[in-house]
């Protein structure tokens, strides 16, 4: 039976071309700065988030932490999501590793506001701790940010002495599906990670990007977690290749999800959340049904789905080509959950 892997962007394995450019790969020790082809991609990351300088790390939680340790700190508090990524999937990282206290924001499909932040900044005394950041995830659960919010936050940091993460892991779909570039999106924070090895199709590596001063810090921080590497030139080139041939069939995945979308709602046993679906991210459920149980009866025609706990979660990729998206319609339209 063929499987249609659908759990997540980062499932996708690296193309015939992504493995001749890593193959090719000029590298050297990057403990050293030494290594040619990830300074290239540092200062291509550089320049694509408008930030003076960038670093390769070795995953999108890395990337967060290094923010959260440099600008949250020990016994300080972030202000994020409720359902950020920071919060939910990364083991509690922020506070067991960097010491900061994450202050969890109820907010519609994770978007913060200026006004959501208005009376939490703590300016500390002997037994609270100080507010230094604010984390947003962009996209996040595939939506992405208004540029709107996201400058009501950067003001509202501004004049409360915060700064601004954000955790952009899939910050490229946002470019692609609104039309924003990334720099635009960069603007409103002082530090942004972004993944390349989820949409982009890189099997591993995330770009860090800030000030000199902070990528200097981040540099000294990444080597105390243990995640100075050596000859990192064969994945920055996996990155530089995925950065000019990966960014713009972003939107093919788009088109794929609302695709795969209309007809999971067209098939009339399944509740959509259609308007959620901006970029390559599909959330549904089913009444009567428990996610669980949904999976496994997909799992048993061919398509494998998440479980984001009430809800099914269904992720298009590099690895799900059109043809795919038409049998993967046809799989769902014809499809019926039936009780055990
Ligand atoms: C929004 C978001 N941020 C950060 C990460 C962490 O990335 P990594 O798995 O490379 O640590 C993920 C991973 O799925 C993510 O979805």
């Amino acid at each position: 039976m063929k499987r249609y892997d659908l759990r997540s962007d980062t499932i996708t394995k690296p193309t015939e071309e992504m493995r001749k450019a890593m193959y090719q790969a000029e590298v050297g020790d990057d403990v050293y700065r030494e290594d040619p082809t990830t300074t290239k991609l540092e200062e291509l990351a550089a320049h694509i988030s408008g930030k003076q300088k960038a670093l390769f790390v070795s995953s999108g939680s890395m990337g967060n932490l290094i923010s959260l340790y440099i600008n949250g700190g020990r016994s300080n508090e972030v202000l994020t999501a409720s359902n950020s990524h920071i919060i939910q999937h990364e083991i509690g990282s922020v506070a067991a590793i960097a010491g900061v206290l994450p202050i969890g924001i109820q907010a519609p499909r994770g978007i913060l506001t200026a006004s959501d932040l208005q009376g939490k900044v703590k300016s500390g005394s002997y037994d609270m701790a100080t507010t230094t950041l604010v984390e947003v995830e962009n996209t996040i659960g595939g939506y992405c940010y208004p540029l709107q919010a996201l400058e009501g936050i950067k003001d509202f940091a501004d004049t409360h002495n915060l700064k601004v993460h954000m955790d952009g892991a899939r910050i490229f779909n946002a470019q692609e599906a609104m039309g924003i570039p990334v720099k635009t999106y960069a603007k409103y924070a002082d530090t942004l990670t972004f993944c390349l090895s989820k949409g982009l199709g890189c099997p591993i590596g995330s770009m860090l990007c800030g000030d000199e001063q902070f990528i200097n810090q981040a540099l000294t921080v990444r080597k105390l977690l243990g995640g100075g590497m050596r000859q990192t030139g064969i994945l920055a080139a996996a990155g530089l290749y995925a950065l000019e041939h990966h960014v713009h069939r972003l939107k093919d995945d788009h088109q794929r999800a609302k695709t795969i979308a209309l007809a999971l709602q067209e098939s009339g046993w399944a509740d959509v959340d259609m308007e959620g679906v901006q970029t390559n991210v599909i959330f549904f459920t089913v009444p009567g049904f428990s996610a669980g149980d949904v999976i496994a009866q997909l799992a048993q025609k061919g398509i494998l789905a998440n479980n984001e706990g009430p809800v099914v979660r269904l992720v298009t990729n590099l690895d799900i080509s059109a043809q795919d998206t038409e049998e993967i319609c046809s799989i769902l339209s014809s499809f019926k959950p039936r009780k055990s």
